[in-house]
């Protein structure tokens, strides 16, 4: 394939949409080939009709390894549907989470375990996946206090502080990954002013595809 599959990870309230917004044009004008950004389920029907599943409020009783199984398929149906079209087109794809968000949320959030989400979703993906990922950490405390700002002001509840203790088990997870494939992951200060991070991400593609950022 003549394209280039990076992706950007990290717990909600990262700040990853919004790092991706001002960070895509600045991509655009370093590096000669198109640049696709993307998120799951990205317009993929199939992919679109699993999500709404997976959201309903009404299934209340989905187990948690169904939940990873959907998502892995939904990712499965993104990743033919759209990535993989880009990446033969030769573009640069970015990808707002992939597998490593299931790792983080479904193996350490919801305690299925990290292995065993990780080898169903290469089930999933035939084993391919981003060249680089851009890990953007954040306190999960921070993180929470991010999303927490649009809402209305309330008292902090027995539920804040079990979204907090997830969210802990989700960012451990992620830190675990970064750890174990440093080659493939690099961590961002995500706490830093947004116009800071969106600096230190560039950094990191222009390190990354060297001769293609000019
Ligand atoms: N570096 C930053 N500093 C302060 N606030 C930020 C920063 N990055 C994002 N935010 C704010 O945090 C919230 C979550 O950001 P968002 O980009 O949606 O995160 P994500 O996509 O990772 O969940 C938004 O209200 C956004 O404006
Ligand atoms: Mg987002």
């Amino acid at each position: 394939m003549a394209g280039r599959f990076i992706t950007f990870e990290g717990p909600d309230g990262a700040g990853k949409t919004s790092v991706l917004s001002a960070l895509i044009p600045i991509v655009e004008k370093h590096v000669a080939m198109p640049v696709t950004l993307t998120r799951e389920p990205g317009g993929a029907d199939i992919s679109e009709k699993i999500r709404t599943l997976i959201l309903d409020p009404a299934n209340v009783a989905m187990d948690p390894r169904t939940e990873a199984l959907l998502y892995a398929a939904s990712r499965r149906q993104h990743l033919i549907e759209v990535i993989d079209p880009a990446l033969a087109a030769g573009a640069l794809v970015i990808c707002d989470r992939f597998v490593d968000s299931s790792v983080a949320y479904q193996g350490g959030g919801r305690q299925i375990g990290e292995e065993a989400v990780l080898a169903m979703n290469h089930f999933a993906t035939g084993g391919q996946g981003p060249e680089l990922t851009v890990y953007l950490d954040i306190d999960s405390a921070a993180g929470l206090a991010r999303i927490q700002a649009h809402q209305a002001s309330r008292q902090y509840d027995r539920l804040d502080r079990e979204s907090l203790a997830f969210h802990q088990r989700v960012r451990a997870a992620y830190l675990k990954l970064a750890k174990a494939e440093p080659a493939r992951i690099k961590t961002v200060d995500a706490s830093q002013p947004l116009e800071q991070v969106v600096a230190a991400c560039a950094k990191v593609l222009a390190a990354h595809l060297g001769d293609s950022w000019q």
